[in-house]
Order: structure tokens, then sequence, then C-alpha cells
């Protein structure tokens, strides 16, 4: 009696599943020398963004999920380094810690998929192949054209997003999908924030959120800025401001809805911002950022009182303030405000 009570009684702990980040050689500016494999991730070296055009790049994405039950993908960004194995697996390593904490949290429902912005370091030194769509060192976050292959002239980074969210939101492939996540942490942030901005709407836009985390500089919406400085050139020009030289992506589409039109229809959209409150880094020190504020926490301070001063927090954003986080991609992303952005809100469009 006594020993069987004893049994039952004893707590069984499973051990959290974490794992580890794969070490690739090279550097950021140098170019990096392999494409890794990731544990629980199929890596695609040539995965098709459009078929026409032959364009393809690599991605990694979750394996062995069963299509028809997943509901929720979650398109996860690369920071400024560019190594998207490690920005997947921190994004698969918060969904441990998410289905650990939360049991309806289900790991075969939830499709992670990182695409990787190459360079032409990266085509010299091995991580990158001859034929697969490359970017410019910064210019992959901005939503600017690719700079290879040759047979390939002015895709947009924001063209592969757009065709990765498709891909997603095919309801022959993915029959029971309901949200599309893009995400990303620093660099990723500010991709995902300016996608935000610039993406051309399609009918299924309220199944589509956006986490922005910790961003470098943002895209500012007014034309003035919380610490002004008249010295600083084109302050309010993309990608820091919507005065002028939008991408080629949006230039047609700007025309038609100006400023003003711009704004609406990034408000209207499912934004989640997140700043971790120990992000004190300044990231981008250029003087289009500094108007922005002097560090990564104080220009999302200062964007969420600019917000306010629009008119009130729109209905449909989201703002977490990450108690005790850097800038820390994989904490960000396992923070409990993360795992819920990533991989349980659902949003209140009224249209889904
Ligand atoms: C990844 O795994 C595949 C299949 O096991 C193998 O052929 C390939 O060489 C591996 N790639 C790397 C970079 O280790
Ligand atoms: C995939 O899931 C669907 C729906 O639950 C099920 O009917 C189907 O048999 C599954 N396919 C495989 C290959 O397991
Ligand atoms: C959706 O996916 C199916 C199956 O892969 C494919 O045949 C079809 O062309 C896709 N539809 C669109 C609109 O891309
Ligand atoms: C949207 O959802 C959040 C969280 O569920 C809630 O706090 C907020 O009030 C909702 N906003 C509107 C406008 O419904
Ligand atoms: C925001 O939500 C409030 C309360 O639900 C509603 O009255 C208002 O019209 C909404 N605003 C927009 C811009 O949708
Ligand atoms: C996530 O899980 C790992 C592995 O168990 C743990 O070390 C880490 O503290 C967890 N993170 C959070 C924010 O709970």
């Amino acid at each position: 009696m006594l020993f069987s009570f004893f049994l039952v009684s004893i707590p069984i702990v499973l051990a959290q599943q974490h794992n580890a980040e794969p070490t690739v050689d090279g550097s950021c500016d140098d170019g990096w020398q392999s494409f890794p494999n990731v544990t629980d991730a199929t890596a695609y070296p040539n995965w098709i963004i459009d078929e026409e055009l032959g364009a393809y790049m690599p991605v990694y994405q979750t394996t062995g999920l069963n299509a028809s039950e997943v509901t929720r993908a979650v398109i996860i960004l690369h920071g400024k380094e560019r190594t998207c194995w490690t920005d997947w697996n921190a994004a698969n390593n918060a969904l441990y810690n998410a289905t650990y904490d939360d049991s309806t949290i289900e790991r075969d429902e939830i499709s992670i998929l990182s695409p990787c912005f190459f360079d032409e370091d990266d085509l010299e030194a091995g991580a990158a192949q001859d034929g697969q769509l490359l970017w410019g060192k910064r210019t992959w976050m901005s939503g600017h054209r690719n700079v290879a292959p040759d047979s390939i002239s002015d895709f947009s980074s924001f063209d592969v997003l757009d065709a990765l969210v498709d891909y997603y939101m095919n309801t022959t492939l993915y029959p029971n999908l309901k949200v599309v996540v893009v995400a990303g942490h620093s660099a990723g942030g500010q991709m995902s924030q300016r996608y935000a901005a610039l993406r051309i709407s399609t009918e299924n836009d309220d199944q589509l959120h956006f986490w922005i985390a910790n961003p470098a500089s943002l895209l500012w919406l007014t034309s003035d800025r919380p610490v002004p400085n008249d010295d600083c050139k084109g302050f309010d020009r993309y990608k820091y401001g919507l005065a002028s030289k939008y991408p080629a992506y949006a230039t047609a589409n700007a025309r038609v809805l100006g400023r003003e039109g711009i704004i609406e229809r990034y408000n209207g959209r499912t934004l989640n911002y997140a700043w971790g409150l120990k992000d004190n880094g300044d990231g981008d020190t250029r003087c289009q950022a500094m108007t922005q504020g002097s560090t990564h926490l104080k220009r999302g301070k200062n964007f969420v009182s600019m917000l306010e001063d629009m008119g009130g927090i729109p209905n449909l954003t989201t703002i977490d303030w990450v108690p005790k986080v850097r800038h820390d991609t994989e904490k960000m992303m396992a923070s409990d405000a993360g795992v819920d952005k990533l991989f349980r809100y659902m949003g209140n469009s009224t249209d889904a």
C-alpha cells in the first residue's frame, strides 16, 4: 500500500528538449561556408519561389508534418548575420518551451519555415550555390531586389515573402491552416515591420500576423521624429520613413495609396510588437536611426508614443514589453509573450 502510494506520488519530470545550435565555419563578413542540417528541420537548398522564373533559394522547414493537420505556419526571418539555421533552431526550441508549458499547443500542427537570404560572399565561401536567389548584405531586409542569378532581375525579397505566405495559404496543400505569422527578431524584425507596411494585400490578409521584435530601426509613420536632427539627411526616406525612396516592389502601389493609405493599411494589420526591457543596445548608429531614439528599447517606446499620438494603439496591434531580456533571439521567442504571439495568439480580426 505504502509502496504504491509512494510510486504514484513521485512527479514524473520529463526533460524538456532543447536542440544545440549547429556550428558553421565562416562569418557574416566573409561568408558562411556551409548550409548545415538542423535537427527537426528539412534543409531545402532549392525551395521553389517562382516556378515560371526558375527562382529558388534555401529554406529550412519543420520535417515530418502531415500538411492536413497543420493549423499554423511561422515564417522566421533571420538576423543580420544571415544565420537562418540559428533562427530556425531558436524558434523550434521556443516551440519546445511552448508545448512543455501548454499542452494545447501541438508540435504536429505548427510548421516553422525559415528562408535564407544569402549574399555573394556566401556563394564564394560555400553556403550558397550558383543559381539560387542572392541579395545584398543589408538590402534583403528592406525589400530590395536580388543581386543574382543574372537570369532573374528585379526580384524583391518581399516577393519571396509573398510566395512563402501564398504557399501556406494554399488550401489544397494546407486545408486547416488558420494563421500565418511572419516573424523576425532584430534585422528580421526590421524586415517583418517593413513587409507589413508595404505588402500588397490579398484576400487572406486577415489570417496573417507580423511579429516584430527588437528591430534596430523602424519605418516611422509620421514625418517628425522624437529626437529631431536637421543635419540628418533623409531621416524620413525609406527605409527609415515614408517620404520617398520606396523599393521597386512598392513604388506603383505607394503612388496609388500615398502615405496616408499606406499607414491605414499597415495599422489595419495584425501587428504584434515585442521589445526586451533590457535591450539597451543601439544596433544602428546612423543618424536616421538615432532620430528615432538612442537604443532599440527607446526607439520602441517612441514608436508606441507616436501610435498613441496618432489616435491610439490600433485595434489589431499588440505590444509586449518583455521583462529581463536583452537583444536575444531565443529568449525573446521563448518568453511568455513570444510563445503566445508565435504559437498561440489567434488575433481578433473580425473577418477571420
Ligand atoms: C545533411 O544530411 C544529408 C542527408 O543525411 C546529407 O546528404 C548531407 O551531406 C548533409 N549536409 C551537411 C551540410 O552536413
Ligand atoms: C494526415 O492527416 C489526415 C487528417 O487527420 C488523415 O486523414 C491522413 O490519413 C493523414 N495522412 C497521413 C499520411 O498520415
Ligand atoms: C496549391 O497547391 C496545389 C498542390 O500543390 C497546386 O497544384 C496549386 O497550383 C496550388 N495553387 C496555387 C494557387 O498556387
Ligand atoms: C484584441 O485581443 C486582445 C487579447 O485577446 C484584447 O486584449 C483586446 O481588447 C482585443 N481588442 C479588440 C479591439 O477587440
Ligand atoms: C476599434 O474597436 C472599437 C471598439 O471595438 C470600435 O469602436 C472602432 O470602430 C474600431 N476602430 C477601427 C479603426 O476599426
Ligand atoms: C526553455 O527551455 C529551456 C530548456 O529546458 C530552458 O533552459 C529555458 O529556460 C526555457 N526558457 C524559458 C523562457 O522558459
